[in-house]
């Protein structure tokens, strides 16, 4: 067994842990920066660090795609060619079929479709999938898996659980390296009855930890929020848990709250691109004009480095200009937001005052009318 997880202490749902990989221990509920392209974009490695990530994610059809899962491997594998030598987790390539190629087919063979980069033809197999993710040498793989739209009809979601559960089989049974953890993805919308057949079928299985995919999909996030404690639930008590590519930071507390460990979101690092900052106090437009003459930091009292250093004004000034540093600073924040959210919330299960945590941070956000 290449990861072992400890739940330390809980508070409603609501659980802390440590989840140890060959490349060292997360704390958790942990946040995951993404690193789709071996690269968290804009940041150094050392920057990354600074922020309090201990683990990144990496996506498997970026990189079979370019520069290739061959090539890094015999670049000595995605930690040695990134330079990022704590955990890093990889998704299968399963939701950016979906979301990122043209012409696909799917059948219970795997995914046929063209590339997003020069539309030549390609194929996804959970073999195959698998295969890549044993030559990036990530600690944690998932299975492949098919997450269809928010909005897709009862029999099409009724189809992408049944092949789920057809490929996660697949995966496990082609997965070989000991020093990676192939962990299994749930999906079934917001359909509670297709949610619980997906898990059970997977729990039978026997991964070392559970996903939930196929949230965040287009679906309301107030539905997203009542489905996850039910859905967290159907999980094993003992094994990490993990919310596939969520979110804003309230979604994230709605996720501690249900009993989820870790998850994975391009907001931070895409907001900071565009200018947005998170604070405690709500987002920050950098680019609005009142920030102008501003001498204030993003958030007063962030240990940040951006927040250490640099006025609103000079932030402003980097977004008008153009300048490459503007979205450099503004993911640094973000992204060390995001961790301290984290480190937030845990201290907070520790002392046993999550919810009141919780509701303090949704007030604040979503001030009642
Ligand atoms: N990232 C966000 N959602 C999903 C999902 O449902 N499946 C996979 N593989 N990755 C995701
Ligand atoms: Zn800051």
């Amino acid at each position: 067994m290449s990861i072992t997880f400890q739940v330390h202490r809980r508070d409603g749902a609501a659980r802390t842990g440590s989840l140890a990989t060959p490349h060292g221990v997360v704390e958790t509920p942990m946040f995951m920066p993404v690193g789709t392209q071996a690269t968290v974009k804009g940041l150094t490695p050392d920057q990354i660090a600074a922020t309090g990530a201990t683990i990144i994610l990496g996506n498997t059809y970026h990189l079979t795609l370019r520069p290739g899962d061959e090539l890094i491997a015999e670049m000595g594998g995605l930690h040695r060619f990134m330079c990022w030598d704590k955990p890093i987790l990889t998704d299968s390539g399963g939701f950016q079929v979906f979301s990122l190629t043209s012409q696909r087919k799917i059948t219970d063979a795997g995914a046929k479709f063209r590339s997003h980069i020069d539309g030549s033809p390609l194929e996804l197999t959970p073999e195959k999938a698998v295969e890549i993710q044993q030559n990036l040498g990530s600690d944690i793989a998932m299975v492949l898996d098919e997450c269809p739209p928010g909005d897709a009809p009862p029999d099409a979601m009724r189809d992408a659980v049944r092949r789920t559960i057809l490929w996660a089989e697949r995966c496990k049974r082609h997965h070989t390296r000991p020093d990676q953890s192939l962990f299994a993805i749930v999906q079934g919308g917001t359909d509670l009855d297709l949610r619980a057949e997906c898990a059970r079928e997977l729990v039978a299985m026997d991964f070392p930890g559970y996903a939930l995919g196929g949230f965040s999909v287009g679906e309301a996030p107030a539905a997203m929020h009542v489905a996850l404690p039910t859905c967290a639930a159907l999980l094993p008590d003992h094994k990490p848990r993990y919310l596939m590519g969520v979110g804003r930071p309230e979604d994230l507390l709605e996720g501690v709250a249900a009993g989820i460990d870790l998850f994975d979101c391009v907001m931070p690092t895409r907001s900071g691109r565009n200018a947005l900052a998170f604070t405690y106090d709500g987002p920050l437009r950098l680019r609005n004009a009142r920030h102008r003459r501003d001498p204030a930091p993003l958030e007063s009292g962030c240990p940040c480095y951006t927040c250490g250093h640099f006025s609103r004004a000079y932030l402003h000034h980097l977004f008008a200009a153009d300048e490459m540093l503007g979205p450099t600073l503004l993911s640094l924040h973000n992204v060390a937001f995001y961790l301290r959210l984290m480190a937030d919330a845990r201290a907070a299960i520790v002392d046993g005052r999550f919810g009141l945590f919780r509701d303090r941070c949704l007030a604040r956000w979503h001030p009642a009318p």
